[in-house]
């Protein structure tokens, strides 16, 4: 008898800025409390999962030199720890996955968080595993902190390692610049710089997160661009001392405001319209303080199954 090969699925999944980041203590565990909001961003990765007779993982655009595509790839990881949650480690190995990257690499825009997001839906529908987004998102947690945002989107209230989710509700559309550096930014060396600048000093620390959750309830980007906020950013800045200059680039460009995204170098300019994050991000990109530009806008929903190989 002939085995049944199921044709392969295409997920897209979304990038995600922090419009609040607060870093609390380190854990016993070595991971700092967070107080975050994110917003899921246009900014996407498709991702495609495919029956194969030995694993494979193939990078296609935006950074692909630098994503491993051994057994750490985080996309392959997420096929182990699914197959693992089902009882199919046996078939964990005949998986093929392909990533064709829009978020940039080691950007602070959970690139490869929202891949192993991707992946964990595209191989429960290749699969056809009846496992609902929830219980989905406790295999992500085990991925990495920012992969169950990459499951839901939208813009949501992260705590613990950032991991347990709240949605926020968000009306109207943001509309964002982003300026990717030339090299991407280990997070583990971020945060490492964080509790170096904390031990030496007392660096400004963000406010509390509520003031954020009311300006995106009432949809006025004027008011959220006062309120943007990032811990992480003095200790980005610390290590890639161009990003000020970046940052002030995009403001007098025309942006509202502006941030490090995450752990950086990108930087990510929240703009009054759609037409304003056109200007800016031609401007930004004839300003040589960054490698590139693009917009994009928040919110977006999360991982989403767009179709097979050659859907759009
Ligand atoms: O969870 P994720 O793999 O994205 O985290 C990458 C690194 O970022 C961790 O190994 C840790 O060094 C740092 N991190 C942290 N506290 C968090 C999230 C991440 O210290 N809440």
């Amino acid at each position: 008898m002939l085995a049944v090969v199921p044709p392969p699925v295409t997920v897209r999944v979304p990038s995600k800025v922090n419009l609040h980041l607060s870093v609390g203590d380190v854990r016993d565990d070595g991971f700092h409390e967070l107080t975050t909001i994110f917003q899921a961003l246009s900014l996407t990765d498709e991702v495609t999962v495919a029956a194969s007779e030995e694993p494979v993982v193939e990078v296609y655009g935006e950074g692909a030199k630098s994503v491993p595509t051994d057994g750490d790839n985080l996309a392959m990881r997420a096929v182990r720890a699914l197959a693992a949650h089902v009882g199919r480690e046996d078939e964990a190995d005949k998986v093929r996955v392909v990533l064709r990257k829009g978020i940039p690499v080691a950007g602070g825009m959970a690139g490869g968080s929202a891949d192993a997001a991707a992946t964990l839906v595209g191989l429960s529908a290749l699969w056809k595993l009846e496992i609902g987004r929830e219980e989905l998102s406790h295999v992500a947690a085990t991925l990495g902190s920012d992969v169950p945002f990459a499951l839901y989107g939208g813009t949501a209230l992260g705590t613990g390692r950032g991991e347990e989710l709240v949605p926020v509700l968000s009306r109207h559309q943001f509309h964002w610049v982003l300026a990717f550096d030339q090299r991407g930014l280990s997070t583990p060396k971020v945060y490492g710089e964080l509790d170096r600048l904390r031990a030496d000093g007392d660096p400004p620390r963000v406010g509390s997160h509520a003031p954020v959750v009311e300006a995106l309830s009432s949809g006025d980007p004027r008011q959220l661009a006062l309120l943007l906020g990032n811990d992480l950013q003095a200790a980005a800045v610390s290590l890639r001392p161009g990003l000020r200059r970046t940052l002030r680039a995009g403001v007098n460009a025309g942006a509202l405001a502006g941030t490090v995204s995450g752990s950086g170098p990108t930087c990510a300019f929240v703009c009054e319209s759609a037409e304003s994050a056109l200007e800016v991000a031609a401007e930004l990109a004839g300003a040589g303080v960054c490698r590139t530009t693009r917009v994009a806008h928040g919110p977006v929903p999360g991982a989403r199954v767009v179709g097979g190989e050659d859907a759009p």
